[in-house]
């Protein structure tokens, strides 16, 4: 799991405690502006993650997921931040992050992608479709409304939910559509 300097931390803290009450093993790297941002969002330090998922510097490319041969279920950035997608659309793996990511997409791995940004401009349009067209599924940060959330954790976990969902990892933190007798 990756985490970057766009906004939306929220769904990224959401999305790893999850995980880490589903019993699933995570690691996870942040970019410098994705720890920033989670701070000065969600008041969450990196350390606060610790006991949710391996933490790897983003520096360290000697990290086992930065190799094909580490074998992963798949990965998920969330928020994903344009500079990010901007890397890994066009090849750069000078990060742990990039290289995991592209490790990822040559694997043919499921690999999600939770871009945040509004408006796009063409050049996130054309990024965006070159990792779709490569594999990548882009999940925008889009939560519907259908659920009636009266609470920011219930957008959050909307997103989380549909993440878990892309993964086939069963969950129950929202209740499906036409579920309701
Ligand atoms: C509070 C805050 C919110 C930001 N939100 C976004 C965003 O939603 N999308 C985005 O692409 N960049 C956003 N940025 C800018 C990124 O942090 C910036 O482009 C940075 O270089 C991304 O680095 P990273 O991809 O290594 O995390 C935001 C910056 C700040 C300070």
């Amino acid at each position: 799991m990756g985490i970057t300097g766009a906004s939306g931390s929220l769904y990224a803290y959401a999305l790893v405690r999850a995980l880490h009450q589903l019993g699933i093993e995570t690691h996870l790297i942040v970019t410098e502006m994705g720890e920033k941002v989670m701070q000065f969002e969600c008041n969450k330090k990196m350390d606060e993650l610790k006991e949710y998922a391996t933490i790897h510097s983003n520096k360290n490319l000697f990290a086992s997921i930065a190799s094909g041969s580490y074998l992963t279920d798949g990965m998920v950035i969330v928020p994903c931040s344009m500079n990010t997608l901007g890397a890994i659309a066009n090849g750069v793996g000078d990060t742990l992050l990039s290289r995991a990511a592209s490790v990822v997409l040559k694997e043919k791995r499921t690999f999600i992608i939770v871009p945040r940004e509004a408006p796009f401009n063409l050049i996130h349009l054309r990024n965006m479709t070159a990792l779709a067209e490569t594999g990548a599924c882009i999940m925008p940060a889009s939560p519907g409304f259908y659920h009636k959330p009266t609470e920011i954790w219930e957008l959050a976990n909307f997103m989380v939910a549909r993440i878990l969902d892309m993964l086939n990892i069963d969950h129950r933190l929202l209740e499906r559509w036409g579920e309701k007798t």
